[in-house]
């Protein structure tokens, strides 16, 4: 026997009206974060109905302020200095990249779990390739620093066929940890050294990963590292041109970049892993760079 539906329009007096999706950046410090604009400019461009905040975690409360956030609703955070490898930790699933970088930058709720990724490395290569023009394969690339900003670049820039891969850093065990990672995922043509062991060689990118450039300091380098033509990349932005891209530029780099251009693919990356849409970056990245200390 059939049952009988009847149809008729719902009292949508009733119907809660859709919620705006609500997403966040957490980080502690966090209220110089960029990403509230960043991600408020993508909404705004790709139509999509979200809000974006900033949270303060205490540094000994980051789980609970993240199932603080979910439970009230939340569908994804960013997550910033300290608390990424936490956040990787707190993951139900990580993914792939997630696991190579040893830390998630982007969390998304779903269904009960808590999933990560890793946008970072994905942001720079986007940034050097898209936007910079530097098609990455086949050049001679330094990494100085082996800490997490390094661990969470590493393979994605090798996934790009690069002939070289030098790490080199003041703690050198830290870059051989790095180095063997690498190595053991089938990449070859890795290698870690301290800053003195590179004189007499050169590269074609030269990209800074270290803290130094927060504190306005210099990381040692020989003379003579920097191609003709060669790019160097400070992940730090937001700082002018720092010691690093000062020196390089001094030393032969034909091109300085800072870390502005990462910092808005990253995000435009996470927005994708939420939204499934890609925003446009040019237009978000000029505007800030209006607005930060320029890199001249
Ligand atoms: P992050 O997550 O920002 O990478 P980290 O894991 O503490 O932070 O790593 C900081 C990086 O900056 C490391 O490569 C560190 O070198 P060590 O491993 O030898 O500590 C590097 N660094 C910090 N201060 C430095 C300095 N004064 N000179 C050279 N390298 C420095």
């Amino acid at each position: 026997m059939g049952v009988c539906i009847a149809l008729s329009a719902p009292d949508t007096r009733f119907l809660n009206p859709e919620m705006p999706a609500r997403y966040a950046v957490i980080g502690n410090p966090v209220a110089h974060s960029r990403s509230p604009w960043i991600h408020a400019e993508f909404a705004r461009q790709t139509g999509q109905d979200l809000t974006y905040e900033a949270i303060l975690a205490p540094l000994d409360g980051f789980a609970q302020a993240v199932r603080a956030f979910r439970d009230a609703g939340g569908r994804g955070m960013n997550v910033t200095v300290p608390f990424k490898r936490e956040a990787f930790e707190l993951s139900d699933a990580p993914s792939p990249r997630a696991q190579q970088a040893g830390a998630v930058n982007t969390l998304t709720f779903e269904e009960g779990r808590i999933l990560g990724d890793n946008t970072d490395g994905a942001g720079l290569v986007r940034d050097l390739e898209q936007n910079l023009g530097f098609p990455l394969a086949g050049r001679r690339v330094l990494l100085m620093g082996a800490g997490g900003a390094a661990r969470g670049v590493l393979f994605p820039l090798l996934a790009r066929g690069l002939a070289r891969l030098t790490i080199a850093n003041r703690t050198v065990s830290r870059a051989e940890e790095l180095a063997a990672s690498a190595r053991s995922a089938g990449y070859r043509d890795v290698a870690a050294c301290g800053y003195d062991a590179l004189a007499g060689q050169t590269f074609d990118l030269v990209i800074n990963s270290t803290s130094v450039s927060l504190a306005g300091e210099l990381p040692p380098l020989p003379r003579g590292l920097f191609a003709p033509g060669s790019l160097a990349y400070d992940l730090v932005y937001g700082q002018g041109t720092t010691p690093f891209l000062r020196q390089a530029r001094a030393q032969g780099a034909g091109r300085i970049a800072d870390g502005l251009g990462m910092l808005v693919e990253q995000a435009a990356e996470s927005f994708q892993v939420w939204r499934g849409v890609r925003p446009a970056t040019r237009s978000v990245i000029e505007r800030l760079a209006r607005e930060l200390p320029p890199v001249d």
